[in-house]
């Protein structure tokens, strides 16, 4: 039911049942929050939300309140405006005065809010913090003192990816968000998602920073910095940078890295066309039960996905696809074979990873990830860390030249860019299946992807004169759920499963710019189908580096198939 309530002396429609913030925001008014998050419930935790509501005694919390009929409401009156500003000068009262040296310093919430209320001088002076930081992690650095338990990354953590790795500790002025005894988050059961970064107003979450190591490999003359992008981040950068769509972001961003020292630029598109080439392949063995292996089988390229299977869900390990990630598989391929062609020694590679992906630090630590002692990948730059490099280097990303990858990793095929949202890596391997295990004289390939790619989705797809079960789901608590309906209904029409950690993929990646709402994530995504769309090159076979690279399906002489050698440790007994 609408009814109309009067706000700032103007008559606005309301829904029954919404909340007094979303009616506001509707209707264009802009209220300061903290703790809120859309799509989550309310806690009405920092209460800047406030507004009053005349005949009220009490300012209300507006996130958490819901509308009612004949209401009349003061979004800034200044009563309202009072209290606002005192609830952020008290959260800046024990805050550290450290803005110039901090990693969020013009891109902080706290920062913002402080400068809308017009807070110009220190009333009150609180106790400094003196929590420690947390750099246990691979992946998510913590700075306790800059936090200003708001929640967002405890409710991110438990509701989205139900590991809740971080939770509040003590009381009263010792409360913190701290990791489970007091032990550094290695020790936790974070996987690394780093969505919880996205959502922290400040700097109390970050990245473990690779910005460092990669500025001191371009500086030293016996090191040959090799970068590789992912379509993702190229999808992030013409997002972030407002490129249309004719600007080819990807070769701007390969000239700034040339202009920074780089010896190569590689495309991450061959890796991505390996992967789906070879889940393809497990996929079509394991129906027709050749190599053992579950059913359905589960993708493995999101490295939180694996470990949250390794940690959480250990009996699920058959059905996870014994492909690596496509980091690993370009780190795999450059370490070994390129450097065996180009007559380079692998340890005077320094291999850097531009990636939408947190947790791509944590897959390039792991001790699997070496070849006789050298790491497959040595740095993994964020979005975020990759444009403060490029800010560090001086380089206008929008000023540069195009100039191409290099070969022969120079391209990719769609299933690159279909890689960067959720359900486009299952349309690609129920492509390349039908490919397999088709007859293109008898069928159709048909994959109609539903308009909204979002939450849990299913499609069944002919192919070789069955019905193929394919889903997808991004986040870990839709894939639990996921998983245990299928379990509970004992159902064996799903065949294989596309799973994400991040909220909608690796569009809503943990190292991608941290935005206060969804809407990149949808222009992320928007871009990524656009140019999957516009590839000219639409499967993983008819990619060159694939052709050459399967040629004999010898890749190296130790190694007799693509997947002995590019595949995951793991699930090999
Ligand atoms: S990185 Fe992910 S799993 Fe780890 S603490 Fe943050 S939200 Fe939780
Ligand atoms: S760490 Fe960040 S997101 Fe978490 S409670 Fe503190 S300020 Fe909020
Ligand atoms: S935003 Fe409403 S109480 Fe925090």
């Amino acid at each position: 039911m609408e009814f109309q309530i009067e706000i700032n002396n103007k008559q606005i429609l309301v829904e029954e049942g919404e909340t007094l913030l979303s009616a506001l925001r509707r209707n264009a008014f802009r209220i300061p929050t903290l703790c809120h998050m859309n799509r989550f419930s309310p806690t009405g935790a920092c209460r800047l939300c406030v507004v009053e509501v005349l005949g009220k005694r009490d300012l209300i919390t507006s996130c958490s309140h819901p509308v009612e009929e004949g209401m009349r409401v003061r979004t800034n009156s200044p009563r309202v405006i009072k209290a606002r500003k005192s609830l952020v000068e008290l959260l800046l009262s024990n805050h550290p005065d450290d803005c110039l040296y901090c990693q969020r310093n013009g891109h902080c919430e706290l920062q913002w809010l402080a400068e809308e209320m017009n807070v110009k001088e220190r009333r009150f002076f609180g106790k400094k913090n003196t929590w420690y930081p947390d750099y246990s992690s691979t992946s998510v650095a913590r700075d306790p003192a800059k936090c200003v338990l708001c929640s967002r990354c405890v409710r991110i953590c438990e509701e989205v990816q139900r590991v809740t790795a971080i939770d509040f500790i003590s009381r009263g002025n010792q409360t913190r968000v701290n990791s489970a005894f007091n032990k550094g988050l290695n020790e936790s059961s974070c996987i690394h998602c780093g969505q919880c970064i996205q959502v922290c107003p400040t700097a109390a979450l970050l990245d473990i920073s690779h910005v460092e190591k990669v500025q001191a490999a371009l500086s030293k003359d016996k090191k040959q910095v090799i970068f590789f992008i992912s379509p993702a981040v190229v999808a992030s950068v013409t997002d972030t940078l407002g490129f249309k769509s004719k600007v080819k972001a990807r070769d701007r961003i390969v000239a700034a890295l040339k202009r920074c020292g780089a010896f190569r630029v590689f495309d991450l598109g061959t890796a991505h066309d390996v992967n789906v080439l070879e889940e393809a392949r497990i996929l079509s063995d394991r129906l027709a039960e050749r190599g053992g292996g579950a059913l359905p089988l589960m993708s493995s390229c999101c490295p939180s996905w694996v470990k949250y299977v390794q940690s959480f869900r250990p009996g699920n390990l058959v059905h996870l696809s014994e492909v690596k990630s496509p980091q690993q598989i370009l780190g795999t391929l450059v370490k070994t074979s390129y450097a065996v062609q180009e007559g380079m020694d692998p340890e005077s590679i320094f291999l850097v990873a531009v990636m939408p992906c947190v947790a791509e630090k944590y897959e390039a630590s792991l001790e699997e990830n070496t070849h006789k002692g050298v790491s497959d990948v040595d740095a993994v730059l964020t979005v975020r860390e990759f444009f403060q490099l490029m800010r560090g280097f001086g380089l206008d990303i929008a000023e540069m030249e195009e100039e191409q990858p290099d070969r022969p990793f120079d391209t990719g095929s769609s299933a690159g860019w279909q890689a960067g949202y959720s359900g486009g890596k299952a349309e690609a391997v129920a492509r390349e299946l039908f490919r397999i295990m088709a007859d293109p004289k008898k069928e159709q390939f048909k994959f109609n992807l539903p308009k909204n790619l979002s939450g849990r989705r299913e499609i069944k797809v002919p192919i070789g004169g069955k019905e193929i079960g394919f889903a997808w789901v991004s986040s870990i608590a839709e894939a639990e759920d996921y998983i245990r309906h299928l379990e509970d209904e004992q159902r064996e029409d799903i065949h294989y499963i596309e799973v994400m950690a991040c909220l909608d993929g690796c569009a809503g990646g943990g190292g991608q710019p941290v935005s206060r709402g969804f809407e990149h994530v949808r222009s992320r995504k928007r871009i990524c189908v656009e140019m999957g769309k516009a590839n000219p090159i639409k499967h993983p076979g008819e990619n060159p580096a694939i052709k050459s690279l399967y040629k004999g399906k010898r890749l190296l002489p130790d190694h007799p198939t693509a997947l002995d050698w590019l595949g995951r440790q793991f699930n090999k007994k």
